[in-house]
């Protein structure tokens, strides 16, 4: 199993080049389902999940170039036939978001069996949502044997009212309103930029959608969908992770080929911290420090709001600042499980339900800690990286399975991170999904 050696006490100076988009890629390679022809997604990012939906895909009779040397960033996938639409939990159970082929394949298909995702490291990740939107356009859906079965002669347009924000069921219902018969207007959407992606390649498909990254949409079912090729947005969260790298080591880091737009609640929030933030060029943000770190309090919330994914990342970062930060989990139930990790390596930080209390400055000292999830695994890179001595994390496929490289874009700006694979372990079990 890979592990990380980091050695903490580097500024960090230069420049890192944001990968595509994780959370967008998914869902867009999903749209493939929804017609015939070809799909090319350009701007990629090289990842765990990605190969896993390439694989879904595949299992599922799709024809998906894997990508080569040259084209590593570029993906073809063409659903001219689906022998077998079924979502297996052999794969499902490494990646939740697998669910986003529940919507694609009662639209094209009008069947589709897919394995009820389960819960995860950071909460129970119900899709009652999706199940509830599908049955409101007509789809009949029986569990059993952990499996979903669901069928649909042809979809119709529907009114749907989300009970509770969420980012796939919002995508999944968007990919099977497309191909219905009739007008779709769903409200309560999650209004996240990768929605907004899936809508850009879903229109470019032919699809006609108004109101996407706003929290009504409103579709206007088409018969069929054509070929498209379309370029993924960069990865905010990513973005927003090398942030606070260049924050929490005090160094010059410009984060380039990103969207700044997407990233104004970090943003905001790290200037709140008193980091000293630019933006050079409509691509990029740069980090340098202020006069000093401050104890800032966040609470998670749906986009545009503080991001549920930057919260374990922020969490380290207020390790260092002066104060105390209270730090609200509103968006999952169990998305603290770096804390206690953070604690071995000297962090002061209570856990009260769904809030941390976390007292700084605090001196950290390296230690061997265990990666639980993507973005808990993050969260102990950023504290290795300013912790007195050499870290080793284990588990880090956790992090491959949303950071393209990350070992690599970290050392070329001065960071001391090695991979150390352990070439006679047994191949890594199936990453728990989260
Ligand atoms: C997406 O997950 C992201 N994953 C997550 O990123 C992200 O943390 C999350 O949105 C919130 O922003 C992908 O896009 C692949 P939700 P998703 O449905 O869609 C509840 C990462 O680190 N809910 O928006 O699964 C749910 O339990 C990952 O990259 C229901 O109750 O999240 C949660 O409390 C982790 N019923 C809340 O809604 C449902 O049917 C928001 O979940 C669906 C969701």
């Amino acid at each position: 199993m890979d592990k990380f050696v980091i050695r903490g006490g580097n500024p960090l100076v230069g420049t890192v080049r944001v990968s595509g988009a994780k959370n967008s890629a998914l869902p867009c390679m999903a749209a493939a389902i929804l017609t015939e022809e070809e799909i090319t997604l350009e701007n990629i990012p090289q990842v765990r999940d990605i190969d896993t939906e390439r694989k879904l895909l595949a299992s599922m009779g799709a024809e998906v170039d894997f990508g080569t040397v040259s084209s590593q960033h570029r993906t073809t996938i063409s659903c001219r036939t689906l022998s077998d639409p079924v979502a297996k939990y052999e794969i499902v159970k490494t990646m939740r978001a697998s669910s986003l082929v529940l919507g694609p394949l009662l639209a094209r298909t009008g069947m589709a069996r897919v394995a009820m995702p389960g819960g995860c490291a950071i909460g129970g990740r119900p899709i009652d949502l999706h199940i509830k939107g599908l049955e409101k356009m007509g789809a009949t859906i029986i569990q059993e044997h952990g499996y979903l079965e669901a069928r649909a002669s042809r979809l119709k347009g529907a009114h749907l009212v989300f009970d509770k924000i969420t980012v796939t069921g919002t995508e999944d219902l968007l990919m099977a309103a497309v191909l219905a018969d009739g007008e779709t207007v769903m409200e309560n959407c999650a209004r996240e930029p990768e929605v907004t992606d899936l809508a850009a390649l879903l229109t470019a498909m032919g699809a006609n959608i108004e109101g996407a990254g706003t929290s009504t949409i409103r579709v206007q079912g088409v018969s069929s969908l054509h070929r498209a090729t379309y370029r993924i947005n960069p990865d905010r969260i990513e973005a927003g992770t090398y942030l606070i790298a260049g924050a929490i080591t005090r160094g010059d880091l410009t984060v380039a080929y990103c969207n700044p737009d997407h990233l104004r609640a970090v943003i905001a929030k790290l200037e709140e911290a008193g980091v000293r933030i630019d933006i050079p060029a409509a691509d990029a943000v740069r980090v340098r420090p202020g006069n000093g770190l401050f104890a800032t309090d966040i609470s998670t919330e749906e986009y545009p709001g503080f991001p549920t994914d930057m919260q374990a990342q922020y969490m380290a970062l207020a390790t260092q600042a002066e104060g105390v930060s209270l730090i609200k989990e509103n968006i999952f139930e169990n998305r603290f499980m770096h804390v206690q990790e953070l604690v071995r390596m000297g962090a002061n930080i209570k856990v009260d339900g769904r809030t941390a209390t976390v007292r700084g400055p605090a001196k950290l000292s390296a230690a061997a800690v265990m990666c639980s999830d993507l973005r808990a695994s993050a969260s102990l890179v950023l504290a290795a990286l300013v912790a007195d001595g050499e870290s080793i994390l284990d588990r880090v496929y956790h992090m491959d399975r949303g950071y393209e490289r990350i070992e690599e874009k970290l050392r070329s700006v001065g960071a001391e991170i090695q991979r150390m694979g352990n070439v006679f372990a047994p191949r890594v079990p199936a990453a728990v999904a989260d």
